[in-house]
């Protein structure tokens, strides 16, 4: 851990916090359903450094993306904390009635600053929008471990323009995931879910450094369809990952039937049998069985995204895989915005050796050892 964190600051260090605006980077891009947080790990896990910050008199302006089907605004996460941490909330990031608000701000007072991926300035990691951003705060401080794999202004050149430090919730992540960082084999990576943009390049790294690589989701669906196989309205990329050079890898497995929806009704089929008004929402049962084969043959198992479309109620077979891996004697490391989101609803969560916050971000540490978000902590001005 501390090799792995070596040249920056954790909070804990900062001299004096006492009537300092803090410029606080959490990551609060939770699952919304209906116009309200679907799942709170996220936000509850971030709480400690608020309360750490206003116990010592700063005034804490959070800042954070969110970028749900459902939601881009951060008003239903204001609505979720405002009942935990007293708060208020303002509509844009830099305007002049935001920085009036934080001008205002009394020692212990918080604000929450609306979406920063509102301005394109964050994605691109532009310097200018960096620093009207820089000019709101005396210090910057990073609890965002779960979006410190994207080099966004907020996570690169904030810590350009301020004296920058980690938080407690950046800390445990890091000292957590450190001691998996070579993982005892035979090592199961399961992965689920639909953000393919960041995801397939992972399966493609994981299968040099995993046993097995076992792909469901939504990610599946790629590989199915490079195989030739009709998807109907199934969820694709839509991208040419050239995922054909990797069917032939003998750690690649792919669910070996689905779960389908048409408008008959719900059915189990092989891959090969998927018609086309089918949308393939879930593992079906051998692949279930074929799974627990795996989890329970594993000695480390390092799992991101649900199995199924869970939003669509499809949820079960994720929450067998959850029981399954709590009763091996696997470690077992967890993440992902969606995976808590089914669940947390079961208080599973303490269960795995570790629930991590992060999904993207989790699986690119592990794979190689740091994230720009940190090394940018590092290379402070
Ligand atoms: C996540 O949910 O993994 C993080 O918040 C990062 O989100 P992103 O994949 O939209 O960058």
């Amino acid at each position: 851990m501390e090799e792995i964190i070596r040249g920056a600051k954790s909070i804990k260090e900062a001299e004096s916090l006492k009537g300092k605006r803090v410029l606080l980077r959490l990551d609060l891009n939770v699952p919304v359903l209906n116009g309200k947080v679907e799942d709170d790990f996220r936000i509850r896990k971030s709480i400690p450094t608020i309360n750490y910050l206003k116990e010592r008199g700063a005034k804490v302006v959070i800042i954070s993306h969110i970028w749900e089907d459902e939601s881009k605004t951060l008003k239903p996460v204001y609505d979720h904390l405002v009942e935990k941490i007293p708060l208020t909330f303002a509509q844009d990031c830099i305007n002049k009635e935001t920085q009036d608000a934080i001008e205002k701000m009394q020692e212990g007072d918080v604000i929450l600053l609306e979406n920063l991926r509102l301005y394109e300035g964050e994605t691109k990691n532009d310097i200018n929008f960096a620093n009207e951003l820089s000019r709101l705060a005396d210090i910057y401080v990073n609890d965002a471990f779960a979006v410190s794999h994207r080099e966004h202004a907020s996570l690169i050149s904030l810590p350009k323009l301020l004296p920058s430090y980690y938080g407690l919730l950046f800390e445990d992540e890091i000292k957590n995931l450190s001691t998996v960082l070579n993982p005892s084999k035979p090592f199961l990576f399961i992965l689920g879910g639909a953000k393919f943009e960041t995801k397939i390049p992972l399966i493609i790294e994981y299968l040099e450094k995993a046993d097995y690589v076992y792909v469901a989701g939504a990610l599946a669906n790629d590989f199915f369809k490079v195989q030739g196989y009709e998807m109907g309205i199934s969820k694709l990329s839509g991208k040419d990952y050239k995922l054909e050079d990797y069917l032939d890898r003998k750690n690649l497995i792919l669910p070996k039937d689905v779960t389908v929806k048409n408008k008959d009704g719900i059915f189990v089929k092989k891959p090969s049998e998927v018609e086309s008004d089918d949308m393939i929402l879930d593992i079906g049962v051998e692949a279930m069985i074929e799974l627990k084969e795996l989890v329970s043959k594993s000695k480390f198992i390092l799992w991101n995204g649900p199995l199924g479309d869970y939003k669509k109620g499809f949820r079960d077979r994720t929450i067998d895989l959850a029981k399954a891996i709590i009763d091996s004697p696997a470690k077992s490391v967890v993440g992902g915005g969606d995976t808590f989101a089914v669940i947390s609803k079961l208080k599973l969560e303490d269960e795995f050796d570790f629930m991590s916050t992060a999904g993207g971000a989790l699986l690119e540490f592990i794979y190689s050892g740091t994230l720009p978000g940190l090394e940018a902590l590092k290379n402070q001005a």
